[in-house]
């Protein structure tokens, strides 16, 4: 594979996130975290927190954000921002394709 090459990876069924859901999924060696909105869209970002390690799937969302269990950092669903403190995670597209969630990612 090349370097920086973006490869789909199947990580679900569509089912196994319904509206208000989130999960970490192993891609690879890599953890990502996907929300399923209320809304019913999908995001991904990294699943560990930057700042010591929180599970980002365990924490609360709303339509922009996902806010760390552990000490309540907030990260942009968008662009992986940190509404509050000098971290970010990364951010991936994840589609729903044949009934699976595919997310993009190296
Ligand atoms: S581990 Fe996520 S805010 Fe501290």
């Amino acid at each position: 594979m090349t370097t920086g090459e973006v490869t789909g990876h199947r990580v679900a069924a569509a089912a196994d996130l319904p509206p208000g859901g989130s999960r970490a999924y192993a891609v690879g060696d890599m953890q990502v975290a996907v929300f399923r909105l209320r809304s019913g869209e999908l995001r991904a970002t990294d699943a560990v927190c930057p700042h010591a390690g929180g599970p980002l799937a365990d924490g609360q969302t709303d339509p922009t954000k996902v806010v760390c269990p552990l000490h309540s950092y907030a990260f942009s669903l968008a662009d992986g921002s940190c509404h509050n403190g000098d971290y970010a995670v990364r951010t991936y597209t994840v589609r729903e394709e044949a009934g699976e969630i595919v997310v993009e990612c190296g």
